[in-house]
């Protein structure tokens, strides 16, 4: 038995000089110490020895157990201090390596922050198809056909040869005021919307133009309306956008939508308005087209012109964006080159 007692402990501290973790460790202590566990077994056969061998192998048995209690100590010490340790090379307070998410288009955000002035002063935002009839992009609009103005509008046409089309009867949009039409005949007055969309021209693409662009129009249609709650608007929204210093002038121009017309200007944020390519070195950007509502535009729709007018406006987004940015070239925002994207 004397043997079979050293071998044990033998066994045992081997055993626990192996072990890595502290479940392992603790299985162990249960397998030798336990109450059911291996050293409990030579106590309980220490009965049947004689009388003579009784005191020296119960002596033997309690050494041995002290031996493995110390070991099984040690060990854990052991284990924790190397666990400590490591946790100079795996500090969970170091920050992780960020992948980059990426972030909004510099013209997104603009749009984003635009709509935001407009729901604080209650307008709803309508979306419309960019592929339009001639009736909602021009008719509508007090356009008709053959008016000089439609010239100024650049429209592109498709081939419509092998469809049921005429020609020019749908077209890529030019215009967000081709929404106008259409909210005003589904929908009854008051109103208060605005309009951010994708339009198309044929356009000699330069430094301020290209074929396809953005414009958020905005359409109030209520009773006295006054030109003054327009100009109040116009002058909200772009302090808003560019500040409570930024410098802004009216003009009269014409559409055949509005009567009167205006146009608000901007001093030029590029130049500050000493004048650059951007401003065509007028100092001054033209960025609001506007005007009253003609009311030729809501009879058309149904909406009874001695009772209701109204005002509408055009913001056209990329001019925005290059003024926020002091981008002279609108190319640029339509790149997909990380190298300019990265910089805003
Ligand atoms: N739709 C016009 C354009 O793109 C801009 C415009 C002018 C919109 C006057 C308006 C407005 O709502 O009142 O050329």
């Amino acid at each position: 038995m004397r043997e079979e007692i050293l071998n044990l402990k033998n066994e045992a501290l081997a055993q626990i000089m192996d072990v890595v973790s502290f479940d392992d460790l603790e299985n162990l202590k249960i397998s030798y110490l336990g109450r059911k566990g291996k050293i409990n077994d030579f106590i309980k056969k220490i009965g049947e020895l004689p009388q003579t061998d009784k005191k020296e192998i119960g002596n033997l048995i309690n050494d041995s157990k002290k031996v493995i209690e110390v070991t099984l100590a040690k060990k854990k010490e052991g284990l924790t201090s190397s666990l400590l340790s490591k946790k100079e090379w795996f500090d969970l307070t170091i920050p992780g390596n960020k992948t980059s998410a990426g972030h909004f288009h510099p013209q997104t955000t603009v749009l984003n922050e635009i709509l935001d002035i407009f729901k604080y002063l209650g307008y709803q935002i309508a979306d419309g198809p960019e592929i339009e009839k001639d009736y909602y992009n021009f008719e509508v609009l007090n356009f008709p056909p053959e008016h000089p103005a439609r010239d100024a509008q650049q429209t592109m046409f498709f081939d419509v040869s092998n469809t049921s089309f005429k020609e020019g009867q749908v077209i890529p949009r030019t215009h967000t005021s081709a929404m106008q039409g259409r909210v005003m005949e589904a929908s009854k007055p008051p109103l208060r919307v605005i309009v951010p969309g994708r339009c198309f021209r044929y356009e000699q693409v330069d430094a301020s133009h290209g074929v396809e662009f953005w414009q958020v129009e905005g359409f109030v249609v209520d009773k006295a309306v006054h030109l003054t709650d327009l100009f109040g608007t116009i002058e909200f929204v772009l302090k808003s956008l560019f500040g409570q210093s930024a410098k802004i002038k009216f003009a009269t121009t014409f559409f055949p939508f509005v009567e009167p017309g205006v146009d608000a200007y901007l001093e030029c944020t590029v130049c500050d308005g000493r004048g650059c390519t951007f401003c065509k070195q007028t100092g001054w950007s033209e960025i609001m087209p506007a005007g009253m509502i003609h009311p030729n535009v809501l009879s058309k729709s149904k909406i009874d012109s001695k009772i209701w007018n109204g005002f509408a406006f055009a913001i056209g987004l990329s001019r925005v964006v290059s003024l926020r940015y002091q981008i002279d070239d609108l190319r640029v925002l339509h790149t997909p080159d990380l190298r300019i994207l990265k910089q805003f």
